[in-house]
């Protein structure tokens, strides 16, 4: 493919909330790394320099493809960062089958999704661990995606907030004030993941709104307004652009919706 140089191609801050949108492809354990090189080759050739002025696009393949899309990026200069699935808290040490931050550092990465629900819900990853795999992969220079979200039973009793606080508290009392300026907090809804039932955007404005409030009172007005919020679950390309309109958003987290490059080039477009 030819080379385009897309050097000039920094995404521009939403000009009312002043913070850089983000856009996420979280593929979870899909495609081996020849199915991720020809993914985002096909995705690349399909985005235009406007795509990339619009919003920082991060692609979090499996471990196994940090590699070759680190390569590849670099190879045909493609403007996306690249973004990981886990981290473990420690930075080394006798913890097999875990990966550390120091190493994803080491391969470029960006952006590191912490505490997905599927990690909560499967791995038994608590909201300490949680906040301490935000502050190992800050550490090394990363951004965290801090995931958070509650069951369809926790919204049906009214607890939705509160559980939202539960799950950011550890964050919001380890962390070093400052630092989290540079986290990014991904709200899923666990209901609304992998089930094609999206939040409705009265719902996300809602939460959002609650959480900025949260942030504000926690840590203060100027840190809190640069703290990113990003929604998911279910978002494909006719309702992203909805979400992406909303006041208290300022990005997406995609799973099914970024495992094919023509979905998730709409997806990117429509926004
Ligand atoms: P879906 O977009 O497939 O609902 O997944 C959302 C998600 O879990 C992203 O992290």
């Amino acid at each position: 493919m030819m080379s385009r140089k897309y050097d000039d191609l920094v995404p521009s801050p939403d000009p009312v909330s002043h913070r850089v949108r983000l856009i996420s492809a979280n593929w979870k354990m899909n495609l081996n790394h020849l199915e991720a090189i020809a993914l985002v080759q096909k995705l690349y050739h399909l985005l235009r320099p406007e795509d990339f002025r619009y919003a920082e696009i991060s692609i979090h393949p499996p471990f196994t493809s940090l590699r070759s899309l680190q390569l590849s990026f670099e190879a045909d200069r493609m403007p996306f960062t690249l973004g990981a699935q886990n981290a473990a808290d420690e930075p080394s040490g006798a913890f097999t089958g875990e990966v550390s931050a120091p190493m994803l550092a080491k391969l470029g990465v960006g952006y590191v999704i912490v505490g997905h629900s599927e990690r909560r819900r499967l791995f038994g990853e608590t909201s300490e661990e949680v906040a301490r795999k935000a502050i190992a992969v800050q550490a090394m220079g990363m951004r965290p995606i801090i995931c958070i979200g509650e069951t369809s039973e926790q919204r049906r009793t009214d607890q939705t907030v509160q559980v939202l606080t539960e799950q950011l508290d550890p964050v919001l009392s380890t962390y070093p004030v400052k630092a989290l300026e540079g986290i990014v907090i991904a709200y899923e809804p666990i209901w609304a993941i992998g089930s094609g039932e999206s939040a409705s955007p009265e719902l996300v404005e809602e939460v959002g709104g609650s959480l900025r409030q949260l942030l504000t009172e926690r840590v203060g007005s100027a840190t809190a307004a640069q703290i990113r919020l990003q929604y998911g679950g279910s978002v494909h390309p006719g309702n992203a652009h909805e979400f992406m309109s909303l006041e208290a958003i300022d990005g997406l987290l995609v799973g099914g919706a970024s495992l094919d490059a023509d979905t998730f080039a709409l997806l990117v477009k429509s926004c």
